[in-house]
Parts: structure tokens; sequence; C-alpha cells
């Protein structure tokens, strides 16, 4: 009998859920599976949008970003009602799988719809924040941080000719990787993250110290580490400098994917099918000291992914802070 699954792509988009969509249905189709497509995130479950897939469907998507199932934040997915549809409805088009690619509120939401359905489900983490326990790295990250360093690169030839202290936000309500890693790479002098409670006259002291020797200077600011434009506002107060925030926003969840994005995306998605085929459930594909593994799906909930706080000295002592 053939193998019915299904596929969805949930939460915020990520570049590279193109690249995963492509292996996870080539796969599917040269195992001889019958696989759907279900559309807008698990709205497509609540409003029946699903599109049968095949090898023809994802033809020249490899390089784009965005989701060509398209996704949506799905409030309902979190309620009973909500989680009682979609299993439902996942039961009739999909009895023997569900691959999700998501961040962290989608493998949530993925491990309560596995356990009310029954359905064999597996997950695929795609999140440009890279805040998803269990895995190493998530499909998309890599890719934002190279827009973040080519962005905050041209910042600096501004920052430089004009003199000034630039704040640079990024995106990250919960977590600082992008922030850490761009920071890390890039040199900028002072990264703010959300997992250290920002505080404005710290900062302050750090940039006296560097405007003894630096005419202008980069702040990178995770967007959940406070408010970029009050903390301008402070340093401008309390210091003769010109600050100014650049808000890079959602540049950063589009673009062609990097080559580790694609590459996690073809690995994994390839793998979260091969599970499925081997009768396998309620994973969740991680990528481990470069190798694939496997969690299980409710390992995200219940673990918070940690930052590794060397990287921010390494870079403090990199970028000249005493
Ligand atoms: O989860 C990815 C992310 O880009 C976060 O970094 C950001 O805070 C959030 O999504 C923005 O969400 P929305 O697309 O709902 O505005």
């Amino acid at each position: 009998m053939k193998k019915k699954i299904a596929v969805i792509t949930t939460g915020g988009d990520a570049p590279g859920m193109n690249a995963a969509l492509r292996a996870v249905i080539r796969t599917a189709v040269s195992c001889g599976m019958e696989i759907t497509g279900v559309r807008k995130g698990w709205w497509g479950f609540l409003e029946d949008d699903y599109i049968p897939l095949d090898s023809k469907s994802v033809s020249g998507i490899i390089s784009t970003g965005g989701t060509f199932l398209k996704t949506r934040r799905c409030p309902l997915s979190k309620t009973a009602d909500g989680l009682k549809t979609i299993s439902e409805n996942l039961k009739k088009i999909a009895p023997d799988g569900l691959i999700v690619i998501g961040g962290d509120g989608s493998m949530r939401a993925a491990d309560a719809i596995a356990k009310k359905s029954g359905v064999p489900v597996i997950g695929i983490p795609a999140s440009i924040d890279n805040d998803i326990a269990g895995t190493d790295e998530t499909i998309g990250f890599d890719t934002a941080v190279n827009t973040v360093l080519s962005a905050v690169d041209k910042i600096r030839d501004t920052a430089t000719s004009h003199e000034r202290v630039f704040i640079a936000e990024v995106m990250g309500r919960d977590s600082g990787f992008l922030a850490l890693s761009a920071g890390l790479e890039s040199g900028y002098e002072i990264i703010l993250i959300p997992e250290i409670k920002t505080d404005k006259k710290e900062v302050l002291k750090k940039i006296k110290a560097f405007t003894s020797e630096k005419s202008s200077l980069i702040i990178v600011m995770a967007e959940g580490a406070g408010s970029s434009d009050e903390l301008a506002g402070y340093l401008g107060k309390m210091t003769n400098l010109k600050v100014r925030v650049s808000k890079l926003g959602y540049i950063q969840r589009g673009g062609s994917p990097s080559v580790d994005s694609r590459v996690l995306a073809a690995v994994l998605g390839y793998e979260a099918v091969m599970l499925l085929k081997n009768n396998k459930k309620n994973l969740m594909c991680a990528w481990v000291k470069d190798s694939f593994t496997t969690v299980p799906l409710a390992y995200p909930a219940s673990h918070k992914k940690k930052l590794n706080l060397k990287w921010l000295r390494i870079a403090e002592v990199l970028a000249g802070q005493k």
C-alpha cells in the first residue's frame, strides 16, 4: 500500500524552506509515497487548503527564499478546538505521516498534533533565530547571519565616514544567536542580546572607553534586548555623539539560501522522509556536530537552547573592549 503523507511549512519563513520542501517531496516520490502539501501553515487544515505534489511541483525552487506552500502564524493551533480540527483533517488526508518544517513554536504544535492524532509526525527545524533546542543549527540561520553581515558592513561605511555611533537592530525576540554570531564574525564593538539584561549605564561606560580610541562604532542589538530607539536617545543625551538606529527588519528573513542552509535543507528533508518510510514517529531531525541525528519531537518544548556566552567575551576582546 502506498504511504500517504503530507508536508507543511509553518511560523516565520526562513531561507531554505523551499529547498527543504524540494528534498522532502522528491524523496517521497522516489519512495513511491503519495504526498500532499498543506497551504498557509496550520490554517490549511482549518480551511481544507491542500495541493497534491509531485517532482515537477518543486522544479526551480532550490535557490529561492520564502516557502511556495505559504506560511502563517496560527494562534488556533494552540487551542483545543483548533488541535481537534487539525488532527481530524490530518488523519483524513495523510494517515501515514506529516512533516512539519518550521521554528520553535511549530515544533511545539507538531508535538501536540502528533499526540492528539496518533499520526506519525517528523519535525524539520527551520528558523532564522536558531533557537530550537536539540539541533546545533536550523535551516535559514546561516543565510540570515550573512544578510546581517552584508547589511551592517554597509552601515559601517557610513558610520566611519560620519564618525557616528550606530545601533543595528537585528531579529531575535527571545534569543541572541543572530546578534552574537554576526557580532563575532564582523567585529561589532558592542553586542546586546536578550539573554543578558541591557544595562544602559554599562553600555554608556563601554562607549566612553571606546570613543577615546575610535570615532565611530557599531552596537548590534537583538530586538529582544530592549528598545533600540530608547537606547539611542539615552546615549545621545549622555554624550555629544551622534547616535543613529538602523533596524534591519524583514530583509533578514528573505533571500537565496546560503550553502549551509541548502545542505541542511537537503539532508534533513531527505532523512525526514526516510524516518517515515522506516515507520519512525514523533522525532525532530537535527544537526549535531556536523552530522544528522534525531531528538524526540517533544524535546524543543522542554529545553531552552543556550547561547555560548564565551563567544560574547571573544567578540568583545577582538573588538578591543578592555
Ligand atoms: O521567528 C523568526 C522571527 O523572524 C523572529 O526573529 C521575529 O521576532 C519574528 O519572527 C517576527 O515575527 P512576525 O513575522 O510574526 O512579525
